[in-house]
């Protein structure tokens, strides 16, 4: 009897564990709503608004101009597609602004090299009041989305109840698993509870969704860039453990490409959200996006780091009085990255530290690549002063690596 218990509770935990082997490292690609929002106003604004061309012409950015072969493969529509539900309850597109249907968006992305990404709403409607997924009609949506071959699901949490989400969200993991297609699913849920225990049961939540948004939405500015960073930094010990890979946290998209960052303000975000372990779902204009921008979003090494497959998230392990904060992020093969971060607002700061101040062992000697000029500085060892000169709003980016073991290379010298 017991054992019948036990392999009972076994089968029920395993359905309701997303099992879709997916996102072992932070999903990287392009999402619709922070640039371009609700604009349904195809009449007036034929090519910004939210229609198959706007997907079609990211597309065909993200395949041609290096970003698919960088990783950046995830094309996702967020809010205001939906045209409406059929007779038999079915979710359509709006019919002007998708003429073909995402089946056909889908078929467009993969004959790219890309994966398509769609956007709903545990609840009535979704956040701009389109239709939403009701609790009865999680299954029949799920199978929609598998039928038109999509391979993300973003569930918002507008327009419902805690009740609504706590049933709702678990219960479209099973819809998907159930598909039998391997559809990422990135949860709302936990924003929308607050983002803190005891409202947000977070290790649930690991086995629920591949990412989840945990804060406020980004808007274009420094500001909201500073909010957010703020926010996961103040509760950093327990977001950072919660991380992994096939489950992540999400301070949400990147804005840089648009109108409120400084080009110190657009490394420090990339910098800081690589730190972070966390999803690079550009929001921008990649038709018009300036070459200084896609530098900064397509630096190899940044990518590397983000795509570290130990999937650690990192923490901020220093405040100094000066303004200058740093975070550290460790890494396989035992390197690590390290962003010093400016807060300041006057001048260039020359920061002076030392790797042992930054908790790295006295057994071994190091060398960093900046991230952003890839020079080198070797030979650092625990007490060795070095000074990197970060700007106001800025950041400095090391990729640091060990090249010597003192306590080995000591016994082979005696040898
Ligand atoms: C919420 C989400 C945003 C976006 C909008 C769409 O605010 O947090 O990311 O999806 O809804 O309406």
């Amino acid at each position: 009897m017991l054992l019948k218990i036990v392999l009972l509770l076994a089968l029920v935990a395993q359905v309701l564990v997303l099992d879709n082997g997916l996102l072992q490292t932070p999903p990287m690609g392009w999402l619709s709503w922070e640039r371009f929002r609700c604009n349904t106003d195809c009449d007036e604004d034929p090519k910004n608004c939210i229609s198959e061309r706007l997907f079609m012409e990211m597309a065909d950015r993200l395949a041609k101009d290096g970003w698919r072969d960088l990783g950046y493969v995830y094309l996702n529509i967020d809010d205001c597609w939906i045209g409406g539900r059929d007779a038999k309850g079915l979710l359509v597109p709006d019919s002007k602004r998708f003429p073909h249907g995402i089946a056909f968006l889908a078929d467009y992305a993969h004959s790219l090299g890309l994966k398509l990404g769609i956007y709903e709403d545990m609840g009535n409607l979704t956040c701009m009041g389109y239709p939403g997924t009701t609790l009865d009609k999680v299954e029949q949506d799920a199978q929609t989305f598998a039928e038109w071959k999509v391979d993300m699901l973003k569930l918002d949490g507008c327009f419902s109840t805690r009740m609504d989400r706590a049933k709702g969200y678990p219960m479209m993991a099973t819809a998907l698993n159930a598909t039998g297609r391997p559809i990422a699913y990135s949860c709302s849920w936990p924003a929308y509870e607050g983002g803190l225990p005891p409202m947000v049961n977070y290790s649930l939540l690991a086995e629920t969704c591949n990412l989840w948004r945990n804060y406020d939405d980004i808007q274009d500015s420094w500001k909201d860039v500073l909010s957010i960073l703020d926010w996961f930094v103040l509760h950093q010990d327990i977001l950072q453990p919660v991380a992994g890979p096939g489950h992540w946290n999400d301070p949400d998209m990147l804005i840089i490409g648009n109108f409120g960052l400084s080009f110190e303000q657009a490394r420090a975000q990339m910098a800081l959200w690589t730190v972070l372990a966390a999803p690079l779902f550009m929001s921008t204009d990649l038709r018009t996006i300036s070459a200084q921008d896609v530098e900064i979003l397509q630096n190899p090494l940044m990518i590397k780091i983000n795509q570290d497959p130990l999937g650690i998230q990192g923490r901020r392990i220093l405040q100094e009085k000066s303004q200058i904060e740093v975070f550290k992020r460790p890494l396989s093969d035992e390197a690590s990255a390290l962003v010093f971060f400016s807060r300041r607002t006057d001048m260039p700061f020359r920061y002076r530290s030392t790797l042992g101040r930054l908790r790295f062992p006295s057994s071994r000697v190091y060398e960093a690549q900046d991230v952003f000029s890839g020079q080198i500085i070797t030979g650092l060892r625990d007490k060795t002063n070095f000074t990197v000169i970060v700007n106001p709003s800025g950041v400095v980016m090391w990729y640091l690596y060990p090249i010597k073991s003192l306590a080995i290379s000591k016994w082979k010298s005696q040898d």
